[in-house]
């Protein structure tokens, strides 16, 4: 495992896509990114003072391939872990990838997949207050507890906790994890619109299922979606 620290760069999660010979657990870190990237597509921007970081899980052949979709609610799972280590507040998991406080983002988790290395790249609003546009939609540790924290020392147990929860995972803990995931369920009972290709759906979001998928009540019929088919935004 190597540490990369810089002070700016574009993104973590490309600058270990782009590196060779990536060993399992390397980890990158950044002040700040120039191009930092989120799901679907979308930027992901912060101002100095959040946790930018990214680091390498090496393919496990004891894990068959379709185990790996449920590899960003394990990172959530290790997230929420790490984050209550710091502070106690009242933490929700937005199925799939997304860790809210008092209804606003706190945390976004990045997994991207290149040759036999997953990359894990997770973004926490630590010290940084300001959200400019997104205030209403976005908050960080200071906001919400009045206190600073050291940022190295919360990546680097994320890692710990991801390395933990990844070992519980292997050995038969899936269902502590989703037990986990579904105490902590931000979108159970809120309305929810998916989208699929042209086609909009609304309904009323449901527990995560055990096969990762969220389960959806749409007009009274249970309908359970997976992220890799669907694309799904949420009112
Ligand atoms: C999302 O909310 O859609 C996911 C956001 C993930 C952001 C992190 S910040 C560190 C790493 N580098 C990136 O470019 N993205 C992830």
């Amino acid at each position: 495992m190597r540490v990369f620290r810089f002070g700016e760069i574009d993104s973590t999660n490309s600058f270990l896509k782009r590196e060779n010979k990536l060993e399992n657990y390397d980890l990158a870190m950044a002040k700040n990114q120039t191009e930092g990237r989120g799901r679907r597509g979308n930027s992901w921007v912060s101002k100095e003072g959040a946790a930018l970081f990214s680091f390498v899980l090496k393919e496990n052949s004891k894990l068959p391939m379709e185990e790996y979709r449920k590899l960003p609610l394990v990172v959530g799972v290790a997230v929420l872990r790490a984050l209550k280590k710091f502070q106690s507040l009242d933490y929700k998991f937005k199925w799939t990838n997304d860790i809210y406080v008092n209804e606003k983002k706190i945390s976004g988790i990045l997994v991207e997949k290149i040759n036999e290395n997953f990359i894990i790249g997770i973004g926490i609003n630590v010290n940084n207050e300001d959200f400019g546009d997104l205030k209403n939609s976005a908050t960080s540790l200071k906001i919400e507890s009045n206190k600073e924290f050291n940022i190295e020392e919360l990546i680097l147990t994320v890692v710990e906790e991801f390395k933990n929860c990844f070992e519980e995972f292997l050995n038969g803990g899936w269902e502590l994890i989703l037990k986990e995931i579904n105490e902590k369920n931000y979108l159970l009972d809120k309305p929810v619109t998916i989208k699929i290709i042209d086609k909009i759906t609304r309904g009323i979001g449901g527990k995560v299922l055990d096969d990762g998928t969220l389960e959806v009540d749409v007009e009274g019929i249970k309908k359970s979606f997976d992220i890799g088919e669907v694309h799904i935004s949420f009112k």
